[in-house]
């Protein structure tokens, strides 16, 4: 049984644009496919914890829209509580996604309804957020509700992950009430001002992390793997090697599959190693919540690793 986890953050529906290359500005190119994905760091992370297990509540806010719509009947049946999800008149959000061949990535993101997730909504939903286990945040959604939000957490004695991505400057304040910082390789140089190319730098980002006041810090490494950083353990942990096909939401799905382990008992190291296999079966698909695995498909990669070993 996995401990109660609260997600506040955001929920975006992707254009997706499979193109052989990034266009050029003031070029116009055809591309060879275009998908539209249930995503949103926020809502994948959620996702990720629920398909893997997890017993999830939302805290957010999508449009009056077809997307909205089609967001919240997604992210229930996949067993997600939308309770705390609000339906507000603002567009939902929206990202634009360009895939280019080999996997590489870019987004443009228009929050709309996700701007509208208020601290005083976030203060509305505070009986959602205190009974839970792990609380869980991401920076798609204003800071100053991420920032009640944690407070509330905090203070109820609930741990707390943050994923800071996209990357913003946050204080010292705010990193204090962080158990679980989770930051790929720019987020952990902007958040440090330590360039992040390899373990041992990774590792001195973390301290520095940790120094201002963060708990444990996990710096993910995509294809290298994720440096953790807590008081007892520093450890770095090599990646599974797949074939990639498309980036997005591999962040997104380590960190719900590293909550949910450790909100199902695993140590920090096994949560870790968990969440790498998760988020490595995520790049060998398409998509954002297309992409993210079964429990079941996560046990097999760790399973078939241990054979190999
Ligand atoms: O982390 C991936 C996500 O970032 C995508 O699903 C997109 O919606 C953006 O929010
Ligand atoms: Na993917």
């Amino acid at each position: 049984m996995s401990a109660p986890i609260t997600v506040v953050g955001s929920i975006n529906i992707d254009l997706v644009f499979c193109t052989p290359r990034m266009p050029a500005v003031g070029e116009t190119i055809t591309g060879n496919g275009f998908h539209q994905v249930q995503g949103g760091k926020g809502a994948n992370q959620a996702v990720a914890a629920a398909r893997l297990g997890g017993e999830v509540r939302f805290v957010g806010a999508v449009g009056r829209d077809d997307f909205g719509t089609s967001a919240l009947v997604s992210m229930r049946a996949e067993g997600i509580d939308t309770g705390a999800v609000a339906t507000v008149d603002r567009p939902s959000g929206v990202a634009g996604i360009f895939v280019a061949e080999g996997g590489a990535n870019s987004i443009v993101i228009a929050p709309g309804a996700n701007d509208a997730v208020s601290p005083e909504h976030v203060e509305c939903a505070a009986p959602v957020i205190t009974s839970a286990s792990y609380l869980v945040c991401q920076l798609e959604t204003p800071l100053a509700s991420v920032t009640r939000a944690v407070a509330l957490a905090h203070a109820a004695g609930v741990r707390v992950v943050l994923n800071a991505a996209p990357a913003q400057p946050l204080d010292d304040a705010l990193l204090a009430q962080i158990d679980y910082l989770i930051v790929n390789e720019t987020e952990a140089a902007q958040m440090s001002g330590i360039a992040v190319t390899d373990a041992p730098s990774a590792l001195a980002a973390a301290q520095a992390l940790r120094a201002r006041g963060a708990g444990t810090v996990l710096v993910t490494m995509g294809a290298a793997g994720v440096q953790v950083c807590g008081a007892s353990v520093q450890q770095f942990l090599p990646a599974f090697q797949v074939k990639v096909v498309d980036t997005t939401a591999a962040g997104d799905t380590f960190v719900g599959a590293f909550t949910v382990a450790l909100a199902t008992g695993y140590a920090l190291a096994e949560a870790a190693d968990f969440a790498q296999a998760a988020a490595a079966i995520a790049v060998t698909r398409m998509g954002a919540q297309t992409s993210i695995p079964a429990r079941d498909e996560v046990l097999d990669v760790l399973n078939q690793r241990g054979k190999a070993a």
